[in-house]
């Protein structure tokens, strides 16, 4: 298993997560409008303060997504985001790359604080989240509208020390 950049080939994989009928409840964005075409666009034009990898097997084949946004070279943060294709959950995947990221984060990019945020009602990620060190730091209450209801938005961080 490694990270690397995300290639024209990941494009399927990318595409698989954002149609999961789980995912509308999961993310704030709605990923189920993106087609193959905006994923495509999204691979090839990367932001300039962000780092997307994709997560691959021996063989290359893509299981997930970690990237790190809003890079903030001088107050030395960045924002946390991952999305793994549902046979690769469970598997120690995604526990590899939120290591490698962290890894990258704290001693390559010389960072001191990686936050990320999600909904209350997503308990596998918080689960994940919390067994990967990060502590609740915050809490938006209401803060998302999903169908009629309105859900708390928890915001985790990471120091590197
Ligand atoms: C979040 C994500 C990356 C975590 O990776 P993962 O491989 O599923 O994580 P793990 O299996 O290592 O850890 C999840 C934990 O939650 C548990 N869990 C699974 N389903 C659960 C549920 N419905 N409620 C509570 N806990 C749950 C698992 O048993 C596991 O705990 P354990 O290690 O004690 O057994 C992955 O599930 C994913 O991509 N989810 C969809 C996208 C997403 O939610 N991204 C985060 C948005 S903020």
């Amino acid at each position: 298993m490694r990270l690397r950049e995300l290639k024209e080939k990941d494009v399927s994989g990318m595409y698989l997560w954002m149609h999961y009928e789980e995912t509308k409840d999961i993310f704030e964005k709605d990923f189920s409008k993106y087609t193959k075409e905006d994923i495509l666009n999204f691979i090839k034009k990367q932001e300039v303060n962000d780092v997307n990898y994709a997560c691959v097997d021996d063989n290359d084949n893509y299981l997930g997504t970690i990237s790190l946004k809003n890079i903030d070279k001088k107050n030395l943060n960045a924002e946390l985001a991952i999305s793994f294709i549902q046979d690769a959950q469970g598997t120690g995947a995604a526990h590899f790359a939120m290591n490698e990221i962290l890894k990258f984060a704290f001693t390559k990019l010389k960072l001191k604080k990686i936050y990320l945020n999600v909904l209350s009602t997503n308990e596998r990620a918080i689960k994940f989240y919390e067994k990967n060190g990060f502590i609740q730091e915050g809490c938006f209450k209401n803060h998302i509208k999903k169908g009629n209801k309105y859900i708390d938005l928890l915001w985790y961080a990471i120091i590197s020390d």
